[in-house]
């Protein structure tokens, strides 16, 4: 059917559902609009968040004089246009707008194709629909919504990743074209990924938004990894010449980030799609001595020894993938390893009931007798969650491999002490 055609008829309904569906909200005015961004963005700061510092700084200053709002006014234009003919962008931005109308996305990837072929067949009822729902004195539309949505409530007491998601998309990609308009195109890639991972991939972590974060490429992330690391303090535990295992690795970020402390490291993940993230970010990055293979864990025979491994919230997952006991997940980590090799252990919920539920770990104690078998415990802290409404604080143990497994050992750990124990 002629492509034309097929837009017309997607166009024709979508007009139907937009009249039913719009919300009156209060409308913007185009001078409020940097005022308004600049009450979204300053929500949510974190120390080690450099590109989000920039960005606020850079709206202050923007918002300060008329050249800057004209200059805030040009950039908003093609960022808010970009958003809404981009299918990733408007999945993760509008996501209760596309799974409530399946034919807005495809609008949308339409929209994405034709730009990309040939701008004259943006049809003027096309660029209509785009106009319509940039235009912030639309109220139903969906810039309207989304800014007040965004400006309306509070990513830290929110209670949705969701919500949550949106908030840092939206953020991330404002500093990719108001500060570091470098990262604009590797961020768009990464953000496909996303985007891929929420229509192909069941249970995908928080609500598809990265879940690791990465400054270098200002992904905020759940868990921003440079602020992370510096939280661990494992430094000193690692050696330049290591070689190193990252289970679950996830978007490869904190992979990426311990790349240069160590002589190499391997992430083995079992999303394809976290994978694709690790690998653009690692050539958008030049890191060589990182590897990612797709793997289930359980699964998984590595070629060599390791001398450290790291086991982040990954010996129970609940996204249901990882299917292995726990005993059988230590045993497998020390025969990966070398003897006296470091083993970094986050927790999952120390709070939890402790009756074995997907991320409960209130019977750590109960766990600690097996791992004490096959791991000695070095020192343990408690570490303060980063989304104190959507996850806990975490217990980070550092742990080094026995010669030989000690099946009569007793037990060091403890966990109600451990609760306790936050060094700073
Ligand atoms: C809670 S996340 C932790 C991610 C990472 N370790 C961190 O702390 O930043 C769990 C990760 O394990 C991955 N995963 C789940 N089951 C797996 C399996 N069987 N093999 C490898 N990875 C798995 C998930 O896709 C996800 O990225």
């Amino acid at each position: 059917m002629n492509p034309l055609l097929v837009i017309k008829r997607i166009f024709d309904r979508r007009q139907k559902t937009t009249e039913i569906a719009s919300v009156p909200l209060k409308s913007i005015d185009s001078n409020e609009v940097i005022h308004c961004v600049l009450v979204i963005v300053e929500r949510f700061t974190r120390e080690y968040d450099v590109a989000q510092s920039r960005l606020i700084g850079k709206l202050r200053t923007m918002s300060s004089t008329e050249a800057g709002v004209e200059e805030f006014n040009k950039i908003w234009q093609e960022f808010s246009r970009d958003m809404l003919t981009t299918p990733q962008w408007t999945y993760l931005l509008f996501p209760d707008e596309c799974s409530e109308d399946k034919e807005l996305l495809e609008l949308v990837k339409k929209i994405s194709n034709i730009s990309a072929h040939s701008k004259s067949l943006l049809t003027p009822q096309l660029e209509d629909w785009i106009r319509s729902n940039l235009d912030l004195q639309n109220t139903g539309g969906l810039f309207n919504r989304l800014l007040l949505e965004l400006k309306n409530n509070d990513p830290t007491t929110c209670g949705s990743f969701k919500f949550l998601s949106r908030f840092h998309t939206f953020k991330d990609i404002l500093c990719g074209y108001f500060v570091r308009p470098e990262l604009k195109v590797v961020q768009r890639t990464i953000f496909h990924q996303c985007y891929l991972q929420r229509i192909n991939w069941k249970q995908g972590y928080c609500f598809d938004y990265p879940y690791q974060g990465f400054d270098k490429l200002a992904v905020s992330g759940v868990k921003p990894t440079e602020e992370r690391l510096l939280r661990y303090e494992i430094d000193s535990f690692l050696k330049n010449e290591d070689k190193v295992l990252d289970i679950g690795s996830n978007g490869g970020f904190f992979s990426l980030a311990l790349a240069e402390k160590v002589g190499s490291i391997d992430g083995v993940e079992y999303n394809p799609y976290l994978i694709q993230i690790a690998n653009i970010a690692k050539d958008y990055l030049g890191i060589s001595n990182a590897r990612f293979i797709v793997a289930d864990f359980v699964e998984w025979i590595p070629e060599d020894k390791y001398d450290a491994v790291f086991s982040m919230a990954n010996h129970c997952t609940i996204d249901g993938n990882l299917s292995v006991g726990f005993e059988d997940y230590i045993a497998k980590i020390f025969t990966l390893m070398k003897p006296g090799g470091i083993l970094f252990f986050e927790s999952h919920n120390v709070f939890g009931p402790g009756e074995g539920g997907p991320g409960d770990d209130g019977d750590l104690d109960i766990k600690f007798d097996i791992v004490e078998k096959y791991f000695e415990v070095v020192q343990h802290k408690m570490v303060k969650t980063f989304v104190p409404d959507l996850d806990v604080d975490k217990l980070f143990v550092i742990l080094q491999r026995r010669e030989d497994v000690q099946h009569n050992v007793q037990r060091t750990f403890n966990l109600a002490k451990a609760k306790l124990h936050y060094d700073y």
